[in-house]
């Protein structure tokens, strides 16, 4: 069994990545176990708030759910060609302390997909997320891209409706999981 975790950028009750994901878990396949994490209850972060109270219950959830699984699932968002602050401020939480980074995040094998609004797919928000990966040190999994654009028309109710998105997103997610299990 590969236990991939999905991160969404994504707080709104109708994100398309979050979505995203949810598709991801259903066409996974025999093998394959799928958790959705969540960002909510991360804070802003703060230095001072660290020193004072160390690091909050929710980025330590995160952090458990994060070394439980073989791989890490992220479907991000596109916010002003960038990452949007809410996933790049949950991973500013997890890095820190930053003694911490090469346990938490050191060789684990992680995958970018996305979903947006406009016709680009969040392409600039993918490359964006390149050099912090970089310095997080993890295996950034680059067997496929996943840039899902136009997301109003792919998605309905939460749904994702648009079948060729769904015959690429099961090869990629079926990619990165046997690339993880042919690591063992
Ligand atoms: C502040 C802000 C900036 C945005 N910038 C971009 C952008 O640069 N490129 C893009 O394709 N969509 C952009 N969008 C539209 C998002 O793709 C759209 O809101 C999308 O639904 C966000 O993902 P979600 O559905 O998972 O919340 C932006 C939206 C917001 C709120």
């Amino acid at each position: 069994m590969v236990r991939i975790l999905g991160i969404s950028g994504s707080l709104r009750a109708g994100s398309f990545n979050t979505a995203l994901l949810h598709a991801a878990r259903d066409v996974a396949g025999e093998g394959i176990e799928l958790e959705i994490a969540t960002l909510h209850g991360i804070p802003l972060y703060d230095g001072d708030a660290e020193a004072a109270d160390g690091i909050p219950a929710a980025v330590e959830a995160l952090k458990a759910q994060i070394r439980a699984a073989d791989g890490l699932l992220l479907s991000t968002p596109e916010y002003n060609n960038g990452i949007p602050g809410v996933f790049k401020n949950a991973i500013d939480w997890l890095s820190r302390p930053a003694s911490g980074i090469g346990e938490l995040f050191g060789g684990r094998p992680v995958a970018l997909i996305g979903a947006s609004a406009g016709g680009f797919g969040t392409v600039l928000s993918q490359a964006a997320w390149l050099p912090v990966l970089h310095t997080l040190g993890v295996d950034h999994w680059s067997g496929a891209r996943l840039l899902v654009s136009r997301a109003g028309q792919t998605f309905a109710d939460g749904v994702l409706v648009d079948e060729k998105v769904r015959q690429q997103l099961a090869a990629f997610v079926q990619g990165f999981a046997a690339d993880i299990a042919a690591r063992r």
